[in-house]
């Protein structure tokens, strides 16, 4: 399929969650499965060479755990706060539409490991840059991510390329 036929997939949904957010929801291209397997081959094109995939819960688990498991790698999970039952270690951040935080596992990841972020959507790229500053505090190199979108209005890949992380997205 071609980044077009999989954009066409791509559902907006105005003033989700907030008023003046077009929410880009990709429940609808999960749904189709052409378009979630050509999704997921063109995400794993874009990490390979990498030694473990991480995503954020919860949209980054759906393609990041699929990415991992198609090219064999590691899969971590990168949680919101109070999920985990072990050690965690922790990072507050902003987005579009409000604060959370992010928790993982410092021992889930070897001295030096070269982890590929993968996620749904970049917006602010505050979720992306939480996540790279916990995986670098836990010991891993971080210089990639992809996204299935990128809002290129809300400044996150130039965000994450000044911490040293190059972004690739199929669509925008
Ligand atoms: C969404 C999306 C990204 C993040 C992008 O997740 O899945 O992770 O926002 O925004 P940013 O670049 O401004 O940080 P959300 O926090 O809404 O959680 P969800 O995956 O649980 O829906
Ligand atoms: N996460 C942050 N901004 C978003 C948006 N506009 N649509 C879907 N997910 C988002």
């Amino acid at each position: 399929m071609t980044p077009e036929e999989l954009k066409a997939l791509i559902r907006t949904i105005p003033d989700f969650p907030k008023t003046g957010i077009q929410f880009r929801d990709i429940t609808t291209l999960l749904g189709h499965g052409p378009g979630f397997a050509a999704t997921v081959e063109w995400l794993a094109g874009e990490v390979e060479g990498a030694e473990a995939v991480a995503g954020m819960e919860a949209r980054g688990f759906i393609f990041g755990a699929a990415v991992a498991a198609r090219l064999c790698l590691p899969f971590l999970p990168i949680r919101k706060p109070g999920k985990l039952p072990c050690r965690v270690i922790g990072v507050d951040y902003e987005l579009e539409y409000g604060l959370d935080r992010l928790e993982m596992d410092p021992g889930s990841v070897a001295s030096g490991q070269r982890v590929a972020i993968v996620d749904d959507l970049l917006a602010t790229g505050g979720t992306a840059l939480a996540a790279a500053e916990l995986l670098r505090l836990a010991g891993a190199s971080v210089d990639r991510a992809a996204f299935v979108i990128d809002l290129p209005d809300l400044g996150g890949k130039d965000r994450l390329a000044h911490e040293g992380v190059v972004v690739r997205a199929l669509m925008q």
